[in-house]
């Protein structure tokens, strides 16, 4: 695919992860020119090979931490985005009670940092990755962004809830920047073409990696933590969001932002399907796509595991008109197949 010369720039950081990798492509497809900023902390240099595939060409990288300030100021002067979208975080919930001042240090100085310098270099557009963490165990189903956040239960997930009061308070101080918080519920699947995909490091935390590591052979069996909750069949209750869905939402919140007059705004919108899935369904939902067997067991509730969560999302539907189009086997499959190029890879 090619771009002509003038198609407005987007900064990605975090744009070799598993979320930023899908939206390059999104972007890409859209008439955007992605450029990524990714240490490679979480991800790694072979997302650049699935994007070179799937795209027939070339993504500018540069392989810096978007905590540094002056290699991040280098990039603006040279790339002059239009945009940034910020994916760069590290992610993991049991890593971040063990040690959050990391977790602190690198999610909360980036965002700092972007925010500081997009005005110095006339960059109006700002999308940011949050989480429906910051809900916590709502007490009313579906979840709207009226709903109240909940205390964080990790510093991971403080560091989403104080990633929204930074950007809201530095628009309240009129900061001409407009930003669009994206509250992502569960994110799954992987590119059709199985080029890129969720590279989870150690054992997994996410129910779906942990389903396809275990019907690759990786893992000899998935524990479905509780089946007492006040649910359907028992089992906890997701909203999984296809992440070639949620890509699409980047590209659609980045036009909006830059047709929106305003010089500086802010706004959260919830990402995800609309619909609730029992842990138990998605297992069944993956051996009847693929035609795989998970070996499962039922264990104990699991601490710090809400009962459900899914999303109201007709704030998207209505302001990013987005919503989601890809059903739960269809992510399932992409999902299998991604574990499969993987399991050949390893
Ligand atoms: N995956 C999920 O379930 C989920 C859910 C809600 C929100 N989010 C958020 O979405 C964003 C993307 O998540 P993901 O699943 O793609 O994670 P990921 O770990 O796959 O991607 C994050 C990328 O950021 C890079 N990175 C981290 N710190 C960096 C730094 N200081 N400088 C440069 N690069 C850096 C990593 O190398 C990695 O490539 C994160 O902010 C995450 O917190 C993810």
């Amino acid at each position: 695919m090619t771009l002509s010369g003038n198609s407005p720039k987007i900064l990605v950081t975090g744009g070799a992860g598993f979320i930023g990798s899908h939206t390059v492509v999104s972007l890409v497809n859209a008439g955007f020119e992605p450029v990524i900023v990714d240490d490679f902390s979480n991800s790694e240099r072979s997302a650049l090979d699935g994007l070179r595939t799937i795209l027939g060409r070339e993504v500018t990288c540069y392989p810096v931490n978007c905590n540094d300030a002056s290699a991040l100021e280098d990039i603006f002067r040279k790339e002059r985005p239009t945009g940034v979208i910020h994916f760069a975080a590290y992610k993991a919930v049991g890593e971040s009670v063990a040690q959050p001042l990391k977790y602190y240090r690198n999610n909360l100085d980036s965002l700092l940092l972007l925010l500081e310098l997009m005005p110095v270099y006339n960059i109006a557009n700002f999308v940011f990755s949050s989480s429906c963490t910051v809900y916590g165990q709502p007490e009313q189903l579906p979840v709207t962004e009226e709903t109240p956040r909940l205390p964080a239960q990790s510093p991971y997930g403080n560091t989403k809830a104080i990633g929204e009061d930074i950007i809201r308070d530095a628009v309240h101080a009129k900061i001409p920047v407009k930003a669009l918080a994206l509250r992502y519920f569960n994110p799954i699947g992987a590119h059709p073409s199985a080029e890129i995909g969720e590279l989870p490091l150690g054992v997994p935390a996410n129910l779906v990696p942990f389903i396809t590591q275990t019907a690759a052979g990786i893992r000899s069996s998935l524990t479905v933590y509780g089946d007492d909750y006040n649910t359907p069949d028992g089992t906890c209750v997701r909203d999984y969001i296809d992440v070639m869905d949620l890509a699409d939402a980047h590209v659609q919140a980045l036009k909006k932002l830059s047709e929106a007059q305003d010089t500086s705004s802010y706004d959260v919108i919830n990402i995800g399907t609309g619909r609730g899935e029992t842990v138990l369904n998605v297992i069944k939902t993956f051996e009847q796509a693929t035609g795989v067997n998970v070996n499962y067991s039922v264990g104990p509730r699991r601490a710090g595991d809400v009962e459900q969560v899914y999303a109201d999302v007709s704030k998207a539907n209505r302001v990013l008109e987005w919503e989601a189009k890809r059903s739960l086997a269809e992510s399932l499959r992409d999902a299998w197949q991604w574990q499969q190029k993987l399991s050949v890879k390893q």
